[in-house]
């Protein structure tokens, strides 16, 4: 229960900071699905550690939870951040997950999940997590470059809508950049396209990336910097 008010208090004040609730909360939807973002949150808890701060799942949490189309996910790793996202959303909408998914059993002995793949591959996790959660529906997984996917995308006649778009692959200055110009473009107006890592230190292309196409391209406004978490907003060409 007291987690769950965190989360609720968290989601409150994420919205209100990006303005997309007044004081009074008004503008929340009447659906707003706190007990089970709480519920994932704690569930991918018990699976194996998760890579993302749990605020950071909060803002994702929100965002899935407000926005109506399809969600298109960078960087997949073992789905927690899909799964956070899929307890947001009705049965009606879908998620799709790009990874290339080479994380190989003996991954470097520098990393601390180096155990996480002795049983398992990276896709296997994602599966299973998946799975154990009961959102093989709304989460579709793709073994792909991000790159070969935006092309596959591009020239699929029915492509679905994407509304909410997470970018959370390749943190270099080139390949944060390659994503962003691929995938932006597919965004719908009045969507929501987040990247990760946008000030850690380790990834300081994340932010150059972010920067450079944000100031080049007025149709995108940066609302909000959550720990690392950066909400940009695709403007409607009126507003
Ligand atoms: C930080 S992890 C993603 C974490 C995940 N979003 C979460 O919060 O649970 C980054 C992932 O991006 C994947 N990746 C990196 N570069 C990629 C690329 N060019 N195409 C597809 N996947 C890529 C890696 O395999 C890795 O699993």
């Amino acid at each position: 229960m007291k987690a769950m008010n965190t989360i609720k208090k968290f989601g409150y004040k994420i919205l209100r900071k990006f303005g997309i609730v007044g004081k009074e909360y008004q503008l929340l939807p009447s659906n707003f699905p706190v007990a089970n973002i709480n519920t994932t949150f704690n569930q991918i808890g018990k699976l194996n550690p998760r890579v993302t701060h749990p605020t950071e799942y909060v803002v994702l949490g929100v965002l899935a939870s407000i926005t109506k189309q399809n969600i298109l996910e960078v960087g997949c790793y073992l789905g927690y951040s899909s799964c956070i996202m899929a307890s947001a959303i009705s049965s009606d909408r879908k998620i799709f997950s790009v990874d290339r998914f080479e994380i190989p059993k003996n991954w470097s002995k520098k990393t601390s999940d180096n155990w996480i793949f002795k049983n398992y591959s990276q896709i296997e996790w994602a599966t299973k997590n998946r799975n154990a959660l009961g959102f093989e529906s709304k989460i579709t997984f793709v073994e792909s470059d991000s790159k070969s996917y935006a092309a596959e995308l591009r020239n699929m006649r029915d492509r679905p809508k994407f509304d909410l778009i997470f970018i959370d692959g390749d943190h270099s200055y080139e390949g944060c950049l390659s994503d962003m110009k691929d995938y932006m473009p597919m965004l719908e107006e009045g969507g929501y396209l987040v990247m990760h890592d946008y000030n850690s230190p380790l990834h300081p292309g994340v932010a150059k990336a972010v920067d450079e196409i944000i100031q080049s391209d007025i149709s995108f406004k940066c609302l909000y910097l959550v720990q690392s978490l950066i909400v940009i907003i695709k403007e409607h060409p009126k507003s």
